[in-house]
């Protein structure tokens, strides 16, 4: 089938220009200028979708993703099928999701889980990376092979002592691993060790309401393990992307790294950018278990948000991911009513990124290739996806979205598609809306509908990163 989208505003990471993009099949095979003859006889023969006031950008890649991730005794609340569709929704053609090898357990035993999970049950294509919670010497041997599958990055923890953490012999261990099979290392940076006592000491003064979840998150436990996984990464000779990152002193660890022209990267995620710790973890009553996240809401009183933008128009963050790891309030949340520690960590967000991104377009945060940028194209390319993912150009994945700037409304529990019974961006206001969204050349939004199926999404054999120095 042939299909052409006309009189758009094709927005990529480099600018913005009136152009048709002409699809056959899956794929897009020319952009083309509105009006051009070649323009005119292939409109002739295309089925047209009008994105006249529209811009058109490449669909959105979400590199960090928790679909179905069992945890804290539950497990979050999106499966595979309902966060895909909740992200095709928000404008989302891709995910990278996490298979997670728990302690004890064996890598390949845990990835064939997560391959169960997702595969036939995703409506866009997903890639995995692989979080490694027991970094022994199968493990190390298996990482190799899961780099010839496509799965070309692996999440360590500094965090969750006993549960997840690897220490610094683990870590360099791996970090090796990469060096040689050119893969990426992921690392959750906190200081669990730390944070774990002040915990405990917190919860002994009778302090279990969820702000101390924040209070004994200190940000400067997450520059300390910032710091110290970039110098392990220099002596393991390997590149280094920082996950979640939510701080201003863990950026400052970063952009020196990357001043001193270190192969180093960070990403953070919008609950970063617009929550905070008084107003949505303090919240009143146990409402500031919806924001329980690691790592944690930042003190509006100190200057992180303000930095974070400007990290992320510096280039010292170089994507926006959601960390989506949505649980419900009642039942899942809810375990942690008696102790902040057992409140399951992790907010759903999924289907809100490129809306709540672009409203950093309109406050003049970054600009409007950079919304492209960081959503899209820099994750394709930081995770060996790109041109097929992340690109409106020849050759490419038809993965497009439609987006309306002149359209405006209010995230709300009532309207999101994620299996949450709450959102974390309540009564937000926003302007521009996802309009159409196509995968792979098939429209599966438009005009308020989900259109889509359950079994489209394919798995995605990432190559290295495209991102490296
Ligand atoms: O609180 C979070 N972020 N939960 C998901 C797991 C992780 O550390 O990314
Ligand atoms: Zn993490
Ligand atoms: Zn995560």
């Amino acid at each position: 089938m042939t299909t052409m989208i006309t009189g758009g505003t094709v927005v990529s990471a480099t600018g913005a220009t009136l152009a048709d993009v002409l699809i056959e099949g899956e794929k897009i095979v020319a952009v083309l200028s509105p009006g051009s003859s070649i323009a005119q006889a292939a409109k002739d023969s295309a089925e047209v979708i009008d994105a006249t006031g529209k811009y058109v950008i490449p669909g959105g890649v979400d590199v960090h993703t928790h679909m179905e991730l069992p945890t804290s005794g539950t497990q979050s609340s999106d499966t595979f099928e309902s966060g895909t569709i909740a992200a095709a929704w928000g404008g989302t053609t891709t995910i990278v999701d996490f298979p997670t090898q728990s302690y004890g357990r064996n890598v390949r035993e845990c990835l064939d889980e997560w391959h169960a999970k997702a595969e036939g049950n995703c409506a866009i294509d997903y890639g995995f990376h692989m979080i490694l919670g027991d970094v022994n010497d199968a493990s190390l041997a298996e990482m190799d092979n899961l780099v010839d599958e496509g799965i070309s990055s692996f999440k360590l923890f500094m965090a969750y002592p006993g549960v997840l953490m690897s220490d610094d012999r683990q870590i360099l261990q791996a970090m090796q691993q990469c060096a040689e099979n050119g893969a990426l290392v992921m690392m959750h940076a906190e200081n669990g060790i730390a944070i774990d006592l002040l915990a405990e000491q917190a919860v002994a003064r009778g302090e279990t309401a969820p702000v101390n979840h924040g209070l004994v998150r200190r940000h400067e436990l997450e520059s300390e393990a910032t710091h110290r996984a970039i110098k392990l990464a220099k002596v393991g000779e390997a590149p280094l992307y920082i996950v979640h990152l939510s701080a201003s002193g863990a950026l400052e660890e970063v952009a020196r790294a990357r001043h001193d022209g270190a192969n180093v990267f960070a990403e953070t995620c919008p609950q970063y950018l617009y929550l905070s710790l008084e107003e949505h973890l303090g919240a009143e009553g146990f409402e500031g278990a919806k924001y329980v996240c690691s790592t944690p809401l930042r003190s509006s009183h100190e200057h992180h948000h303000a930095d974070l933008w400007k990290g992320l128009r510096a280039n010292d963050l170089s994507v926006v991911s959601t960390d989506h790891c949505p649980f419900c309030f009642k039942d899942q949340k809810e375990l942690g009513a008696e102790d902040f520690r057992a409140i399951p960590n992790g907010i759903g967000g999924v289907e809100h990124r490129i809306d709540l991104i672009y409203q950093g377009v309109l406050a003049g945060e970054i600009s409007l290739p950079r919304w492209v940028e960081l959503c899209a194209t820099t994750p394709a390319r930081m995770f060996g996806m790109y041109p097929q993912k992340g690109s409106i150009s020849p050759g490419a994945d038809a993965d497009i979205v439609l987006y309306d700037p002149e359209a405006s409304w209010t995230i709300s529990v009532d309207n999101h598609h994620m299996n949450m019974d709450y959102s974390a961006y309540e009564g937000f206001e926003i302007q521009g809306k996802v309009d159409t969204v196509l995968s792979r050349g098939n429209v599966i939004v438009s005009n308020d509908t989900f259109h889509g199926a359950s079994s489209h999404g394919k798995y995605i054999k990432r190559s290295l990163s495209q991102y490296l120095v």
